[in-house]
């Protein structure tokens, strides 16, 4: 469950796994399978798609003995505001997975160790282990303190030692047109009171025949929906968090995972997942399937590298969480500090897709800023406090968060393991809040604005029209002398991707080079300007990111041969793209993270931007260029897909730079002369080398 480290509060524990570990999974006793099985070719092949997961809600009102107990009517008001969250949440997840359809409606099991007392034990019966006597007490069944209504559950009966059984209660009629059934609870609960910073707990209670879950109960705590301090918003991630949680990211049914070796389609061959995690040398638990460990590969910018993901281990060896030293800001992650610094991330997604139940639209996925090809090294306890990475501060001052929507204060919770981060200060740490701002008439002598396109940016910039002191040198303002960086708030906008403007307090937007520092008019001081941070929105398919002036920019075109009459649809071409990109990467012996936006066109053009991102290791852009055109010359690239094979026949480039006007103009005129150089270098090389091997015999003097 979802863990509120609320605003600094670091004190909460998670409890899904305390949660989940109560409640006994149920699955049907026996196949599911049409009795009558001729009925089975009836059904029509496109019945066997998969569609956007269906979730039907049924919101529970605790008892009115219980709503005695609310005098400030917490119950009521939280209602609406749970039940308009929820529908949101489970709408955004019907965009992302999509099951094969229950056919029919929705019945869920009944436990028969709860109403059954005892069964016939002769195994030579008909009538074998079937309910002799029942138990009297029984109650029906419940999901997380939610009783299920007998509609939506199987009948059971009595069976005497021989012949047909008497029926005690018949089949319910169940949920039509839905695919997993959500009981919602808002409640004062004892896990309530006794972790008051747990908004909400949920947990999935049936499964299907393949194990996937059928039906779950989310319980919120009544006293946070009724608080203010909690944004739709907020409720919204904290409700998609906890249904994830119950669709099957969980420590209980990570061992249930399937794997369909045909696919989600024809569900032949499936069978239960044989290892989902596993425990590293070091003791980490990883969740280590493949599409998850490719998905963080790709993040870290180490593709080719398999890579489990650390889980969070809170207590006792179940984890339903990703370690939050690695994967800061998931939604997974244990610590939930507001929806504005969560996302639905690729990796998340990839969990859904290894569990064999869904099917994921991965384009719905949302980037995940933290780690961003930062390589193997990044959020590990040993590296994290040696500045190797500018995710993580050391000691205890004051910047931004890694967002750069709020000024943060550098420091560590108990998931960072002792890493420190800069978390969002106590209060007013928000840029993008106007209230946050001083009041009209204040003096401002940083020229912070708060506004809700301002941003965190670290500085010292000291206005030079201080009062009393008009157009002073620094080294005569006292406490000017050394100005300590800090974060301060400014205006922001995007001119490009990864690529934007600032304005302080009275000064004209001024171009900020991402990773340089900037003078401002009117201020001394300094303001840093964040690389791969900033109007970095439509992360796969626009231009590539923050380049400062020493980037070199190329954009690398390879024509490729393919089968005549070979036509891709756009699914193809993205994993064909993907296909040739991996050859390359695997042909020039480096890091992925060069390689940026690669795309194919239907007359097979094979298009990637190359550029060194932050924190990848290995040789400069013209000599990785160098290299790859040498090899390509040699020996073209042969790819495999499909049915198909492609082979690389020429080689086109493109070298461009930042598009930052004047002082960069020059450096941009070398870069390319270099790189036609370079490029003429390379093919006279070839050339000679092809002579020479004609040559036969001693060549006369
Ligand atoms: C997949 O996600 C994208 C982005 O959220 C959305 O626009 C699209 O409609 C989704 N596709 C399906 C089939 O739900
Ligand atoms: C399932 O397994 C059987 C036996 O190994 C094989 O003949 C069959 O082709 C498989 N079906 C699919 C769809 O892979
Ligand atoms: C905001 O923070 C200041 C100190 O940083 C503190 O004095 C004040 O009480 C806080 N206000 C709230 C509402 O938490
Ligand atoms: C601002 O910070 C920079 C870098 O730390 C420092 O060199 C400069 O002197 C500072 N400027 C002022 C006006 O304090």
């Amino acid at each position: 469950m979802l863990l509120l480290f609320f605003l600094g509060a670091a004190t909460s524990r998670c409890l899904h796994d305390e949660t989940q570990k109560s409640v006994s999974l149920l699955r049907p006793p026996f196949s599911q399978i049409a009795p009558d099985s001729r009925s089975s070719y009836l059904i029509l092949p496109s019945s066997f798609d998969p569609q956007p997961l269906r979730i039907q809600t049924y919101y529970i009102e605790e008892p009115i003995s219980d709503r005695a107990l609310d005098p400030e009517g917490d119950l009521m008001k939280g209602g609406l505001r749970a039940l308009t969250a929820v529908r949101e949440a489970t709408q955004r997840i019907q965009g992302v997975l999509a099951v094969l359809p229950v056919q029919g409606p929705l019945l869920l099991s009944r436990d028969p160790t709860q109403y059954c007392r005892a069964v016939w034990g002769d195994p030579d019966t008909p009538n074998y282990h079937r309910c002799s006597l029942l138990n009297p007490g029984y109650k029906g069944e419940s999901c997380l303190g939610v009783k299920i209504p007998d509609a939506h559950l199987r009948g059971y009966a009595l069976w005497p030692e021989q012949g047909p059984p008497q029926l005690v209660q018949p089949d319910g009629p169940g949920v039509q047109n839905t695919d997993f059934l959500l009981y919602v609870r808002i409640a004062h609960t004892s896990k309530c009171h006794r972790e008051p910073s747990v908004i909400a707990y949920a947990a999935c209670c049936q499964l299907n025949s393949e194990d996937r879950p059928l039906a779950g109960t989310i319980v919120y705590c009544a006293q946070h929906l009724a608080s203010p301090s909690l944004s739709h918003g907020d409720i919204v991630m904290a409700t998609l968090h906890e249904l994830l949680h119950a669709l099957g990211f969980s420590g209980q049914l990570f061992k249930k995972w399937q794997t369909c070796p045909s696919g989600l389609r024809i569900r032949e061959n499936c069978s239960t997942r044989q290892q989902v995690t596993k425990r590293d040398k070091w003791g980490q638990l990883l969740l280590t399937t493949p599409t998850v460990s490719h998905s963080l590969a790709k993040h870290l910018g180490v593709l080719g590298v398999s890579l489990g993901v650390p889980l969070e281990e809170e207590q006792g060896p179940l984890s339903s969480h990703w370690e939050a030293r690695l994967l800061q800001g998931s939604i997974m992650t244990a610590t939930f500090d507001g929806a504005q610094h969560t996302r639905l991330d690729p990796i998340t997604l990839a969990a859904f897709q290894d569990s064999g139940w869904y099917q994921v639209n991965h384009s719905a996925a949302e980037e995940l800023l933290w780690g961003k090809g930062s390589g193997l090294e990044f959020g590990l306890v040993t590296t994290c406090g040696t500045s190797s990475s500018d995710f993580f501060c050391t000691g205890s001052g004051m910047g931004c968060h890694y967002l750069h929507l709020d000024k943060g204060s550098c420091s560590s919770d108990p998931t960072l393991e002792g890493c420190r981060m800069y978390k969002p200060l106590a209060n007013r740490s928000e840029c993008w809040k106007k209230e946050n701002g001083l009041p009209a008439g204040t003096e401002n002598p940083h020229g912070e604005i708060y506004h809700s396109q301002s941003r965190c940016f670290l500085a010292n910039l000291t206005s030079q029209l201080l009062p009393g002191n008009k157009t002073s040198h620094p080294s005569q303002i006292p406490n000017l002398k050394e100005a300590e960086l800090t974060g301060y708030c400014y205006l922001h906008q995007c001119t490009q991707r990864g690529a934007y403007e600032v304005q302080v307090q009275g000064s004209p937007w001024v171009s900020c080079y991402p990773g340089k520092a900037i003078q401002i008019p009117g201020y001394h001081g300094l303001l840093y300007c964040p690389r791969g941070r900033l109007c970095q929105d439509n992360a796969v398919t626009s231009l590539p990111l923050n380049l400062s002036t020493q980037d070199l920019l190329l954009q690398l075109s390879l024509g490729l041969a393919g089968p005549p009459d070979h036509s891709l649809v756009k699914e193809q071409k993205e994993e064909l793209a993907e296909a040739v990109l991996q050859a390359l990467v695997n042909r020039g012996g480096i890091g992925r993270c060069y390689f940026h936006s690669p795309s194919i066109t239907t007359s097979l053009v094979f298009t990637v931007y190359i550029w060194k991102s932050p924190g990848c290791q290995g040789p400069s852009v013209a000599m990785l260029y160098k290299a790859l055109t040498l090899t390509l010359q040699e020996k073209p690239l042969q790819v495999y897909h499909g049915e198909a094979s492609f082979t690389t026949e020429y080689i086109k480039s493109l070298a461009t730079l930042d598009h930052n006007p004047s002082k960069t103009q020059l450096l941009l005129s070398v870069g390319l002369c270099l790189l036609l150089l370079i490029l003429v270098g390379a093919i006279g090389t070839m050339a000679y080398q092809k002579r020479a091997t004609l040559q036969v015999g001693p060549s006369a003097p």
